[in-house]
């Protein structure tokens, strides 16, 4: 499977390197198109059979897939001199660009996928989204295979990419908002910065991971949490007092 790369910047360069060290491909087999030198000598620092070049003509050339990692504005311009057709794959990654739209610039019965990785595609712990037309079964899967060497991805309707990218895409900022305010609470009491940072991040690892193990409910973990009388319920109830709830779900919506 020979991958192209259009765009080695913080997406594209992520997936070149999730993808180098996935079993899924050969790290020979991506090519990696950036206009510019310095982001690609950066790449093959690292990874050193993966190929590049400033021409993304070259990089499709012979591609499976074409995964489109440039600013949304410099979509078409970047598709319309490469024209991928069938039996390639068209990925897109660029934000508020739809498959429909995306099928001007390409072969229109080509398969086209929309994706949408958060920041922590670049520790591999991604959450992904995807939306896919003219796409079969074994492509779709395909997809999903990719972008869960790198995370956790998710097949997504295309009419809930947004609300989607609010809880994911921008929800890595809210959660990461809290962790901030959380260090803060601790430094006030004494712990070191960087003692905050990691007991907090570390607690929130956990209680993901307690989430996605056991597939369950976050009250139903809160309750386990929530001795009668306790500390823990003094300070959620403190939370809602201050409007935690509903901050969170105007974030979210304000997001969409
Ligand atoms: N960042 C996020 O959290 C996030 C999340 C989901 C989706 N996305 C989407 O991912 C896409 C990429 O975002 P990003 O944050 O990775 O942007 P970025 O860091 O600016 O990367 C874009 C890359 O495209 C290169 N480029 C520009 N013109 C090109 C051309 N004509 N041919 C080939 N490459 C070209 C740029 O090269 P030079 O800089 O060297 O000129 C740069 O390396 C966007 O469409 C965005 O909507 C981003």
């Amino acid at each position: 499977m020979r991958i192209a790369i259009i765009g080695a910047g913080n997406m594209g360069g992520a997936i070149a390197c999730g993808l180098a060290q996935s079993h899924l491909t050969e790290t020979r087999e991506i090519i990696v198109a950036n206009p510019h030198n310095e982001k690609l000598r950066k790449l093959q620092a690292r990874f050193p059979d993966i190929r590049v070049t400033n021409d993304n003509k070259e990089a499709v050339r012979g591609a499976d897939i074409v995964i489109v990692a440039v600013k949304p504005w410099k979509v078409k311009e970047v598709l319309n001199p490469i024209h991928p057709q069938r039996p390639q794959i068209l990925v897109s990654l660029a934000a508020g660009i739809t498959m429909e739209q995306l099928a001007q610039y390409v072969d229109p019965e080509m398969p086209i996928f929309r994706i949408v990785p958060n920041t922590a595609i670049d520790v591999r712990a991604s959450m992904t989204l995807i939306c896919g037309r003219n796409a079969s079964e074994e492509q779709t899967q395909m997809l999903l295979n990719l972008f869960n060497e790198m995370g956790l991805a998710m097949m997504v309707k295309e009419e809930q990419i947004e609300a989607a990218t609010a809880l994911s895409s921008c929800g890595i900022a809210y959660v990461l908002k809290y962790v901030q305010a959380a260090m803060q609470a601790g430094i006030e009491m004494g712990l070191s910065p960087a003692n905050s940072m990691r007991m907090t991040a570390q607690t929130l690892h956990g209680a993901a991971d307690l989430l996605l193990a056991n597939n369950t409910h976050p009250a139903l973990e809160i309750e386990k949490v929530t001795t009668p009388g306790g500390i823990t319920i003094k300070g959620l109830n403190e939370l809602e007092h201050a409007g935690f709830t509903s901050a969170v779900i105007r974030a979210l919506k304000a997001s969409r």
